[in-house]
């Protein structure tokens, strides 16, 4: 938090059949899973560049979902060049967030709670999804830091940013 690149827009990607971009996407999958991250942007490896990738394992989602729900909060390890988020109605979600931009804190974050997200694959699909749940949270998250933007800046109430090693005990005093 604090590095140039982390509070500018980042720019489109225009070659996909640029080899540094599969390698910066290597790298980025192995950051991301060495640091237990459910996501991870271009900009938080200082490439200024719309490029995010993200996974929402069936672990996060709730249980107890119908099914068809249950598939909108799951997705696999993906890579998003360029994406584009659409917010499907007005229904918002709070949900403790992290970032490893920000080590060692988490915060209370109020997100749109089912969107449709398109983008393109490395290969040049496109990808579009419909989320909701912690796989909606996911891509709104890493796409924020396209615009510049880290989770502290949509918090509205600053209470409920806590350090990590907290937020067990915190819990505990208010449930
Ligand atoms: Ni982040």
């Amino acid at each position: 938090m604090g590095h140039p690149v982390l509070g500018q827009r980042a720019e489109p990607i225009t070659d996909l059949q640029d080899p540094e971009l599969r390698r910066l996407v290597e790298d980025m999958v192995e950051t991301m899973i060495d640091a237990n991250g459910a996501g991870l942007a271009a900009p938080q490896v200082h490439e200024a560049i719309r490029l995010v990738i993200f996974q929402a394992p069936t672990g996060r989602s709730d249980p107890g979902l119908a099914q068809a729900e249950a598939y909108d909060h799951i997705a696999p390890l993906t890579v998003l060049v360029n994406p584009v988020i659409e917010f499907l109605g007005p229904e918002t979600e709070g949900g403790w967030e992290g970032c490893l931009s920000v080590p060692g804190l988490r915060g209370w974050v109020e997100r749109a709670a089912h969107i449709r997200y398109r983008g393109q694959g490395l290969d040049g699909t496109t990808i579009e999804r419909t989320a909701k749940g912690f796989h909606a949270r996911v891509v709104q998250h890493e796409c924020d830091h396209l615009d510049g933007i880290l989770y502290p800046q949509r918090m509205t109430d600053m209470t409920k940013l806590i350090f990590e090693s907290e937020t067990k005990h915190w819990l505990e005093q208010n449930e």
